[in-house]
């Protein structure tokens, strides 16, 4: 489904409580589980599950991220794009009270991450991108040495939401002018992103790193080409020595490039003025033209199947982007839609899916559903879910009112 589709439909039929049942409350005991360290007040209402149904692909559910994503089918998302508590025992804000965030702090929260993040690689298609948030550098250490070991999840990219220059950092300054008291260390003005791709432990190295080998090392890909010169080599009556010999005598040089055309590691074709020096005279029976248009179509085919990522402007792994006022903040860890839209459309493919399962206000909704992707969203405290649903609401109006 295109944006512009995707926006008309959000116009018609906005995602919120009616009649018609698209709010169910589920009562199976499922949420507010498996956090081991949250008080009851933060978890869904006396353990329902209040699940906003799939509408217009926006699937919203009120419970425990863990037994939620259970429920999901293998295979089912594009990307996951979410921001898990980071286990900092974080300060918020509610009522105008400030408070330890309960939510924030988890028992044997390695352990407990590599279980969402296992149940994610799950829910992700085989070619699927996952980011995570994290600002403790001890923590992600640990949770990298761990998803390593234990998921089919290989970091690609260590990325950076640099803030700028904060009133906070430079406040400390003006405290203690002599310096002499203030921080023992540099304050902290970024959050790090963490950017994964999907890939079986199988897989080789290049795949691992870039997803490219996918393509050009499965022997599966590009088969009709390489089945097409094995019956050329039988048809005249010759083998791959008597290509090499040729190439050898026509370039001068040793035949290592051959090693890749036509063959399972690093597929290749050859060049034009190598085809029309060495193949075509051996025989071959295509114009190169023909050879190169077979392999183009099959090489889209293929592209399908590496981990989506699309370049864009200054694509490099820090991000400027000022934090978001306190004032008119929905969530204490809220991230900015503007960051999330720019990983959406870099990671997931047009009309694919989102997950965030721990969704918060929604950040990555509002983000997701601006990009015309689809999506589904997990988030057990009961305030925030209200909050989510409400800024959902909210971008239909404006949808119904300016078009968005
Ligand atoms: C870091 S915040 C996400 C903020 C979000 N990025 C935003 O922009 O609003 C993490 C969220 O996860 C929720 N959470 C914590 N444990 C959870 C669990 N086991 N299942 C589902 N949600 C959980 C918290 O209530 C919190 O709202």
């Amino acid at each position: 489904m295109g944006v512009q589709d995707k926006r008309e439909n959000l116009v018609r039929a906005p995602a919120q409580p009616d009649q018609s049942g698209r709010i169910r409350e589920r009562n199976d005991n499922s949420a507010g589980n498996g956090d081991g360290g949250t008080d009851n007040k933060n978890r869904a209402t006396d353990n329902k599950t209040t699940e906003v149904e799939n509408v217009n692909g926006i699937d919203l559910r009120c419970g425990d991220a863990l037994e939620e994503l259970k429920t999901l089918p293998d295979g089912l998302v594009d990307l996951v794009l979410t921001d898990p508590p980071y286990n900092i025992g974080l300060q918020e804000t509610r009522a105008g009270s400030k408070a330890m965030a309960a939510w924030d702090k988890i028992e044997n929260y390695t352990d407990w991450c590599i279980e969402w993040l296992n149940e994610c690689s799950r829910v992700l298609k085989p070619n699927g991108v996952l980011y995570f948030w994290h600002n403790d550098m001890a923590q992600i250490a640990e949770l990298l040495h761990e998803t390593a070991k234990k998921t089919d999840l290989v970091l690609v990219s260590f990325c950076i939401w640099d803030k700028g220059d904060t009133y906070r950092a430079k406040a400390w300054k003006q405290r203690d002018p002599e310096g002499t008291t203030a921080l023992r260390s540099w304050f902290n003005v970024c959050e790090y992103c963490l950017h994964f791709f999907k890939a079986p432990k199988a897989a080789g190295a290049a795949w691992r790193a870039t997803g490219l080998d996918r393509i050009n090392s499965n022997p599966e890909c590009y088969k009709p080409i390489k089945d097409w010169y094995k019956s050329e080599l039988d048809r005249l009556g010759i083998t791959t020595q008597t290509v090499a010999k040729k190439y050898t005598a026509v370039t001068g040089k040793k035949p290592y490039m051959l090693g890749h055309y036509f063959c399972d590691s690093q597929f290749e074709i050859p060049t034009r003025e190598i085809w029309d020096a060495v193949y075509r005279p051996l025989g071959f029976g295509k114009e190169y033209e023909e050879l190169r248009k077979e392999y183009e179509e099959l090489r889209k085919e293929y592209e399908e199947l590496r981990n989506y990522h699309r370049c864009d402007d200054m694509h490099c792994n820090i991000w400027h982007e000022p934090p978001i006022p306190s004032t008119g903040r929905l969530h204490t860890c809220q991230k900015p839609v503007k960051i999330l839209r720019r990983l959406i459309r870099v990671s997931c493919r047009p009309g694919g899916t989102v997950l965030d399962c721990f969704m918060g206000s929604w950040s990555a909704g509002e983000a997701a559903i601006l990009e015309g992707r689809s999506f589904i969203g997990i988030e057990r405290d009961a305030e925030y879910f209200e909050i989510a649903r409400k800024r959902l609401e909210t971008v239909n109006n404006q949808e119904r009112i300016y078009g968005m």
